[in-house]
């Protein structure tokens, strides 16, 4: 029997998961709150507005340089391809990536269920020769893709320097599962934000126009939709700034007042000017980079990036 030309897969994590590891979080010293929690409906809606803030150079680099590379990601990955993309994000990438490379099929990876259905059920819409198999996972476990695709040659595509979301030993690990996953000979197309100057930094993450503050903000409301939590975003400010030593933007959640945060009957207490942990985002030199695709098992077959130096693109090679 042929393979449907549309199948969603769910492999996602049972909700006591979210609820343990949250409370797990907001009860370590110091408070975190882990930034997948940021992409519900709305957290996913605010991110997009973000891509397109003066300030927030990464997406707009990244797809000035996805021009460059289209064709040589077209010859390494052949025909009978399948696209495995690791978080369904900006639509505009992955339209431009399979219009030109036109693989066989395609498998987007994400634990928002209701965006990743909307987004793929969309492409299925507009590409109808392409097969769409939506994964609903927690790209921070290891993933063993559904069987529908086996045999297909793997191109993995996670653009956005969503890796800077991982601590770098997370990020070698997540890479080293990623190249088991795809398997021996696969390709992954790569973005990656570059380390540059603090003010530039910073300023992608203090926008004008405080929609990075409403992203930071909206995980509470998150947390109090999916865990009968009673956070009151009024309560809290966005900070965000460099830390040089990590070579990461870190974003907290800084308590204005002295206050008993309620979440599924257990109490959070939290001081004035205490702060809940909500992102680290690393920046990576080329060396650098390099470096730790190859602690986890790639080879870098190319490599582009812009002229202020940004931003970089890798094309890797599973070992
Ligand atoms: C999706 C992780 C790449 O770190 O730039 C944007 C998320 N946070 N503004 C980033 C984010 C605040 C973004 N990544």
């Amino acid at each position: 029997m042929a393979a449907a030309a549309y199948q969603f897969f769910d492999l996602k994590p049972p909700p006591a998961d979210m609820l343990r590891e949250v409370l797990h979080g907001l009860t370590s010293e110091p408070k975190t709150i882990a930034p997948k929690y940021f992409y519900d409906e709305r957290g996913s809606a605010l991110f997009e507005a973000i891509t397109r803030l003066p300030e927030y150079y990464l997406t707009r680099t990244e797809l000035r340089l996805f021009d460059r590379c289209l064709g040589e990601v077209r010859d390494a990955i052949g025909a009978g391809g399948c696209v495995v993309e690791y978080g369904a994000g900006s639509s505009l990438k992955i339209r431009r990536l399979l219009e030109a490379v036109r693989p066989e099929a395609y498998l987007p990876v994400d634990i928002s269920q209701r965006h990743l259905e909307r987004t793929a059920a969309a492409l299925h819409a507009d590409f109808p020769w392409l097969k769409v198999y939506p994964t609903c996972a927690d790209l921070t476990e290891p993933l063993e893709l559904p069987d529908v695709v086996a045999g297909f040659h793997k191109i993995g595509f996670y653009p956005g320097s969503s890796i800077g979301n991982f601590e770098p030993h997370e990020a070698r690990c997540f890479l080293g599962n990623v190249a088991v996953s795809l398997g021996a000979g696969a390709h992954l197309l790569i973005g990656v934000d570059r380390k540059k100057e603090r003010a530039v930094l910073e300023a992608a993450y203090n926008d004008a126009a405080g929609v990075t503050s409403e992203f930071n903000l909206n995980v509470l409301n998150h947390l109090n939709d999916e865990l009968n939590a009673d956070f009151n975003p009024g309560a809290f400010r966005h900070k965000a700034y460099y830390n040089e030593r990590h070579g990461c933007i870190q974003m907290f959640l800084e308590s204005v007042e002295d206050q008993t945060v309620r979440l599924n009957g257990a109490a959070i207490e939290l001081a004035r000017g205490e702060t809940i942990h909500t992102e680290n985002s690393y920046k990576y030199d080329l060396e650098e980079f390099k470096a730790l695709a190859a602690a986890g098992g790639f080879t870098c077959t190319a490599a582009w990036t812009d002229p202020d130096e940004y931003f970089a693109l890798f094309l890797l090679q599973v070992e």
